[in-house]
């Protein structure tokens, strides 16, 4: 086989390019489809449960599926800059691409609310980077007004080519499990994501790769969950800064995901969310985000309503390196220090 050389590559026909278009690329996607057995386990009667990796993308988030796409069709457009609002990793992923296209990148974050990896990320790739005394929602309102008066393309999920790169994750889990799952559960922010993954099954459905569709079970954090109130949340709080979103852009397209699919919107703890964090690393090896985590906490919420037998592919939707202070916080781990360099010392402590 070829060597992987980015999604658009791989899906070219499913993608809005042609043969002129100029493909900006880290080589994103492929990501891979872990099977998760303790957490399978743990809810039993033969569930079987995988997660979808996607913080193995180049920039550590799913991100850059979307941002291949609307950085190159902006290249394309003759663009010189591109703009979003971000709460860490659109900001990385948008940085990332802008540069590797030529493009100048320029964001806007909620300061004091982004994770310290996803920060060095933009600053590194030489995005030009302004924290706002605001939220994200605030700083999408800005944005969106900076694209619509200046010479600047717009970047979040609301640029339509954002989504049609991240639906190839939805085809990859099918390329993996050979057909959709029965249940995607996936945390929600703007829901650009829970939009993009429907949009990808269903597509494939219709070209009759797989025979079924999944029920899409979203899951944002408890104090910031406006599709499950149904109100806009106007102080959005939660551990999970990727998902600290309060008017999700995407609110319409996401109910009408709920409603195709007879999914279901849930909120989650940030206790929860963090249970599941450990659970996913002490127990699988597996470090995700505390956004992403939102995906696995709201499966075991619902262990019981899971059919026997079910298959579930939980997102995970950025790598947990982007969070190293939320890890070094997690007081249920063990670190030794201050240790005395003595052999006998040392094993003492190992319980030899
Ligand atoms: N998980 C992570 C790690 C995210 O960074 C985001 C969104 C989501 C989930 C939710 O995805 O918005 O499509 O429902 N992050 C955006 C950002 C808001 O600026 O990086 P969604």
């Amino acid at each position: 086989a070829q060597a992987w050389q980015g999604l658009i590559h791989a899906y070219r026909s499913y993608l809005p390019v042609s043969e002129t278009t100029p493909i900006i690329t880290l080589h994103e996607g492929n990501t891979p489809l872990i099977p998760v057995p303790r957490i399978a386990a743990a809810i039993g009667r033969g569930v079987k449960v995988y997660v979808k990796y996607d913080g193995l993308n180049p920039t550590g988030s799913f991100k850059d599926r979307g941002m291949t796409m609307a950085i190159s069709k902006a290249k394309e457009a003759g663009a010189k800059a591109v703009i979003c609002a971000s709460t860490g990793n659109t900001s990385a992923a948008a940085a990332a691409y802008a540069r590797r296209g030529g493009l100048r990148a320029y964001v806007l974050i909620p300061e004091g609310y982004v994770a310290q990896g996803k920060l060095a990320q933009a600053l590194l790739y030489g995005a030009e980077v302004l924290a706002i005394q605001g939220n994200f929602d605030r700083a999408l309102e800005i944005v969106r007004e900076m694209a619509e008066t200046y010479p600047i393309t717009l970047v979040n999920s609301v640029n339509p080519y954002r989504l049609e790169g991240q639906k190839t994750a939805a085809f990859e889990v099918v390329d993996a499990l050979g057909d959709a799952p029965d249940w995607l559960c996936i945390p929600m922010g703007n829901a650009g994501n829970i939009t993009a993954y429907w949009m990808g099954f269903c597509q494939y459905h219709e070209q009759n790769k797989g025979t079924r569709l999944p029920r899409m079970m979203g899951f944002q954090a408890a104090g910031s969950a406006p599709l499950v109130t149904g109100e806009i949340c106007q102080h959005p709080e939660t551990i999970a800064t990727a998902i600290r979103i309060g008017n999700p852009a995407n609110w319409q397209r996401a109910l009408a995901v709920r409603a195709a699919s007879q999914g279901d919107f849930q909120a989650v703890t940030d206790s929860e969310i963090l249970v599941a964090y450990r659970m996913l690393a002490g127990e699988e090896g597996i470090f995700c985000e505390p956004a992403s985590a939102a995906s696995v906490a709201g499966l075991l919420k619902n262990q019981a309503q899971i059919p026997s037998g079910a298959t579930i592919v939980c997102v995970l939707t950025g790598n947990g390196l982007k969070d190293p202070d939320t890890a070094l916080q997690q007081e249920t781990t063990q670190f030794h220090r201050n240790v005395v360099p003595e052999l006998a010392n040392v094993a003492e402590i190992m319980g030899f």
